[in-house]
C-alpha cells in the first residue's frame, strides 16, 4: 500500500522542510508543493552541493520522482523561469514536473501592492517577504484572480488580466504608485505561458491515478502552522494555510488519502518577520545560534529572530495538524550550550495557561514558564545512531516527546542529506 505523508513546519517557517522532504524523497514516488509560492526557501544539500528551492518541489534532484505544484500555490511565472534556469545551470536536466491549471498567478502589480500595503501598515507592517504572496491571494478570493489555465488561452487570459489589473492599477494610482500597462504584461506573459504549457495540467486528476497506483507521495509544507491564516498568530501570518486539514484542499485528493504527518521542529525557535514571539530572546546565546544555525532567511536573507523550544506553539500545532511524527532538526546547533531552557506553559496576566490566546494582544502578554535541562558538549553532526548521543542530548528529545506524546521519528544533526538518523521508518 502506498502511503501519503504531509510534511508541515511546526513552527513559524524555516523548520528544515526542504531537507526533510529531500530526504523521505528517497523513498517517495512523488512529491507535492500545495500551497504558498515564492515566499518560500527550501534548502536542501548532499554531495557538497546547495540548493535554494522556493517553488519547485524539493524531489527535482531525483529524476525518478514526479514532483506537482497543486491548485492551492499561487504561482509568480517569472520566478518559476528563473528557478528553472538555476537548475539548468546546474546540470539538473531530468525531472519530471507537472504544475497545476487551477493554481494562481502572481503577477508583477501584485509584488507592487504587497509593498504597497506594507507602507500603509507602518508600525502594523507583516514585514511580509513581498512577493506578491497576499494580494494574489487576495485576488483570488475575491474571483479576479489569473488562473494558470488562463495562460494557456489567448482570450481567457485578456479578459481575466484586463479584471484583475484594472483593480491593481486603481489602487495604485489612488497612492500615488506607477501603475502597470496592459499590452506589457499581456505580451511577456503570453510568451511565458508557452513556456510553461508542457508543464501545465489538471494536477487533481494526475495525482488522483498516482494514488490509485497505490504510489507513495509526499506533500511538503511551505511556511508553517503558527503562519497559518486561521490558526497562526493572526494577522502577522500569511495568506494560506500550512496545515495538513489544508492539503486535500489544495491539492484535489479526498481528506481520507491521508496516512501519516511528520512535523519537522527545531530545536529552538525561529522567526522572521513582525509578530508575537513569547520565547524569543536576544543575547550572546541566540546570536550563537543564528550564527551556528545559519539563520538567515532562505528567501529574504533578513537575520531570523531566536528563542528557546516552545511546547505550548508544539501542542497547539500538533492539535490542529494530528502530528503522528516529529522530525527534529537542528539539534547539533544546541550544542555547547550549557544550560537549555524548554518553554511549557505561559502566564497571562498571572495565570498559568498552555493554549494560544486567540485575542493577539493577551498573546502578546504571555510569558513563558520554562523548564531548565542541562546541555551537552559533545558533537552530534556525524551521528549515526540514536543510542551514541550524549546523556543530556536524549533527556531533550525524550522530554519533548512526553510534553507533546509524539515520538521523534527522523532526527536531524546536521545540513547534509547523510547528517540524519531515521528512528522508525515512515515508507
Ligand atoms: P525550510 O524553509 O523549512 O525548508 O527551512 P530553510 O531551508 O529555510 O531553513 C533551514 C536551514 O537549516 C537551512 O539552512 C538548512 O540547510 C539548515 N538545516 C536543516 N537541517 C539542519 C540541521 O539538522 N542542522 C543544521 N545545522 N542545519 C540544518
Ligand atoms: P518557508 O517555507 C518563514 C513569513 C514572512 C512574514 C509572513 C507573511 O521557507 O518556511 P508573506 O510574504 O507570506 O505574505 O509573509 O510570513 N513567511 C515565512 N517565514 N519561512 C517561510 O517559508 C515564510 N513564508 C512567509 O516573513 O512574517
Ligand atoms: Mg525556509
Amino acid at each position: 500500500m502506498g502511503k501519503r505523508v504531509v510534511v508541515i513546519g511546526s513552527q513559524w517557517g524555516d523548520e528544515g522542510k526542504g531537507k526533510i522532504t529531500d530526504y523521505l524523497a528517497e523513498k517517495a514516488e512523488v512529491v507535492v508543493r500545495s500551497q504558498g509560492g515564492n515566499n518560500a526557501g527550501h534548502t536542501i544539500k548532499f554531495n557538497n552541493r546547495k540548493f535554494a528551492l522556493h517553488l519547485i518541489p524539493s524531489g527535482i534532484f531525483n529524476p525518478n520522482i514526479i514532483n506537482i505544484m497543486a491548485n492551492g500555490m499561487v504561482i509568480d511565472p517569472k520566478a518559476l523561469l528563473s528557478e528553472l534556469d538555476m537548475l539548468k545551470k546546474e546540470g539538473i536536466n531530468d525531472y519530471k514536473l507537472y504544475i497545476s491549471n487551477r493554481a494562481h498567478l502572481v503577477m508583477p502589480y501584485h509584488i507592487a501592492l504587497d509593498e504597497l500595503y506594507e507602507e500603509i501598515k507602518q508600525d502594523s507592517a507583516v514585514g511580509t517577504t513581498k512577493k506578491g504572496i497576499g494580494p494574489a491571494y487576495m485576488d483570488k478570493v475575491a474571483r479576479i484572480g489569473i488562473r494558470v489555465s488562463d495562460l494557456l488561452n489567448e482570450e481567457s487570459f485578456k479578459k481575466s488580466l484586463e479584471l484583475s489589473l484594472n483593480f491593481a492599477n486603481s489602487i495604485l494610482k489612488s497612492y500615488n504608485k506607477l501603475i502597470f500597462n496592459f499590452n506589457e504584461i499581456f505580451t511577456q506573459y503570453k510568451s511565458i505561458g508557452n513556456i510553461l504549457r508542457p508543464y501545465i495540467t489538471d494536477t487533481s486528476v494526475l495525482l488522483n491515478k498516482l494514488i490509485d497506483e497505490n504510489k507513495n507521495i509526499l506533500f511538503e509544507g511551505a511556511q508553517g502552522s503558527m503562519l497559518c491564516l486561521d490558526h497562526g498568530t493572526y494577522p502577522y501570518v500569511t495568506s494560506s494555510s500550512p496545515t495538513a486539514a489544508s492539503v486535500p484542499l489544495n491539492s484535489g485528493i479526498n481528506p481520507f488519502s491521508i496516512t501519516d504527518v511528520v512535523g519537522v521542529t527545531k530545536a529552538y525557535t525561529t522567526r522572521v518577520g513582525a509578530g508575537v514571539f513569547p520565547t524569543e530572546f536576544e543575547d550572546d546565546i541566540s546570536k550563537k545560534i543564528r550564527e551556528v544555525g545559519n539563520e538567515y532567511g532562505t528567501t529574504t536573507k533578513r537575520p531570523r529572530r531566536i528563542g528557546w523550544l516552545d511546547m505550548v506553539v508544539l501542542k497547539h500545532v500538533k492539535r490542529i495538524n494530528g502530528l503522528n511524527h516529529l522530525a527534529m532538526t537542528l539539534l547539533d546547533v544546541l550544542t555547547g550550550i550549557e544550560h537549555l531552557k524548554i518553554c511549557v506553559s505561559y502566564n497571562l496576566d498571572g495565570k498559568e495557561i498552555d493554549y494560544i490566546p486567540a485575542d493577539y494582544n493577551e498573546y502578546q502578554r504571555c510569558k513563558p514558564n520554562y523548564i531548565t535541562l542541562p546541555g551537552w558538549k559533545e558533537d552530534i553532526t556525524h551521528t549515526t545512531n540514536i543510542n551514541d548521543l550524549p546523556e543530556n542530548c536524549k533527556l531533550y528529545l525524550n522530554t519533548i516527546e512526553k510534553i507533546l506524546m509524539t515520538k521523534v521519528t527522523i532526527l536531524s544533526v546536521g545540513p547534509d542529506r547523510t547528517q540524519t538518523v531515521t528512528l522508525k521508518n515512515i515508507f
